[in-house]
């Protein structure tokens, strides 16, 4: 029953597990690549601007359902729609989202771990061998998974709220200490100014629209994680205030991964534009290269590795959330399942690095190009799912949080608890839920679809 539902203990509990759901390899591995392709300083202009008006207030909303309803995404959905509403088919997607980027999240957060302890696990290998290898991949997602399965299944204040409160602050440590060595190498101002000067030249639409789905990937959304950790949210709580701490928080970080792999990029002279391998590919060249390297090096990895984890407990958590109200399930019951299927369904993204090549080359299902040039499991599901389904799934939710539920309804929630919010901001806030959010959301599907990524 409702009444003996789980809550977070406080506000800085809450912004820390929800800050830590947004903090994760989207900051520290996609971020950075990014903003290398993008050409540096216009990439994260353009990318602050989206988080500030898009990404901030869509999260305001998906936080509203969530503790409106006091329900996982499918519950959330009925308690306004009543059952056999069509949309709970999106509280599905939400839920399936959750399963799957949970899969190929958990083998790149595996490469973490491993390029951790590399030094002591395979020294000498390069990263193609490492990723192609079927016995560290299985073991390492399985590591990482059986990380997650144990936090969440402590719960959301014993489990999910103590382990943020810990992990976030050692993260923070140890990407300062990195930034510290980055920024004193010789030749780190040039990556500094790349990172920081926007060169406007370097706009286009495809920019905007790759800013706008690294906002809602990086802020958690579009697959009901802020819906499910705004369950657990008294009602008591200032939502929007809660909120933009998270968000505060997010980019900043965000913006120190820059901080940390900009300068020692340039100082090296290795290419900002080298895509996602740049994280496992060029940095371990550069640190092989730097005075201290091998401490930089571990402490890096570490620390995605950390990041890392407190975001797939909250893709966990959203499945289980759903299992537990939903199905009655206990959580110890629901953690386990789901973790056994979500390792099994981990498996083809973990060999698809050419450990198995049914799973590495999809040619044979796409064509030589690949679906939008990817062509292994792990990158279709990425680009399917984690990237244009985000987009989906925000495009439907804004509808329904803006339309269907109404927004005006959503400002109610997010008034209560709120001491600060003006109903002026709050007007304004309803005209963008309805008109604003779901038309450009709308564009980066449009986008996704029309193949211009
Ligand atoms: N926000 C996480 C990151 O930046 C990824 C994530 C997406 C987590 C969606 C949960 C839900 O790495
Ligand atoms: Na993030």
């Amino acid at each position: 029953t409702s009444t003996d539902r789980e809550q977070w203990s406080s506000q800085i509990g809450f912004v820390l597990a929800a800050a830590g759901s947004a903090i994760g390899l989207g900051n520290i591995w996609r971020f950075p690549y990014l903003a290398g392709e993008g050409g540096g300083g216009a990439f994260v202009l353009i990318y602050l601007l989206c988080i500030l008006f898009i990404g901030m207030p869509y999260l305001f909303g998906e936080l509203s359902l969530g503790r409106n309803s006091q329900k996982n995404p499918v519950g959330a959905i009925k308690s306004i729609t009543g059952g056999g509403s069509a949309w709970i088919v999106v509280g599905g997607f939400c839920v399936l989202a959750g399963f799957v980027i949970l899969s190929y999240y958990s083998v790149v957060a595996g490469w973490a771990v491993g390029y951790a302890v590399k030094d002591v696990l395979a020294p000498t290998m390069g990263f193609e061998a490492f990723a192609a290898s079927p016995w560290l991949n299985v073991g390492l997602v399985a590591f990482f998974l059986l990380l997650t399965l144990l936090v969440v299944v402590g719960g959301v204040e014993k489990g999910i709220e103590r382990w943020a409160k810990i992990l976030l602050p050692v993260l923070f440590v140890l990407i300062l200490l990195v930034i510290v060595r980055a920024v004193t190498l010789d030749g780190a101002a040039e990556g500094l100014r790349f990172y920081l000067v926007p060169d406007f030249s370097e706009i286009t639409f495809d920019l905007v629209i790759a800013a706008l789905g690294q906002a809602f990937f990086t802020l958690s959304l579009g697959m009901g994680a802020m819906i499910t950790y705004g369950s657990y949210l008294p009602k008591r709580e200032d939502i929007a205030m809660s909120g933009g701490y998270v968000v505060l928080f997010n980019t900043m970080i965000a913006l120190m991964a820059g901080f940390m792999i900009f300068p020692a990029l340039f100082a090296m002279g290795a290419d900002p534009a080298t895509g996602p391998a740049l994280v496992f590919v060029v940095l371990p060249e550069v640190f092989a290269q730097m005075p201290l390297g091998g401490i930089v090096e571990f402490l890096f990895f570490l620390l995605l590795s950390i990041a890392a984890l407190t975001s797939s407990i909250s893709l966990l958590e959203v499945v289980v959330s759903y299992f537990v109200d939903e199905k009655n399930w206990s959580r110890r019951k629901s953690v386990l399942i789901i973790g056994v299927i979500t390792f099994l369904m981990a498996l083809p993204s973990a060999l698809s690095f050419g450990a198995v090549g049914a799973f590495s080359d999809l040619s044979y299902l796409f064509g030589e190009g690949g679906l939008f040039g990817q062509n292994n499991v792990l990158g279709v599901l990425d680009y399917l799912i984690g990237s244009a389904g985000l987009a989906v799934g925000a495009f439907f939710l804004s509808v329904f949080i803006g339309w269907v539920w109404g927004a005006d309804r959503a400002a109610d929630e997010l008034r209560q608890g709120s001491s600060t919010l003006a109903d002026g901001f709050l007007g304004v806030w309803i005209f963008g839920m309805r008109y604003i959010i779901p038309v450009v959301v709308f564009g980066i599907v449009m986008g996704y679809l029309t193949g211009t990524l």
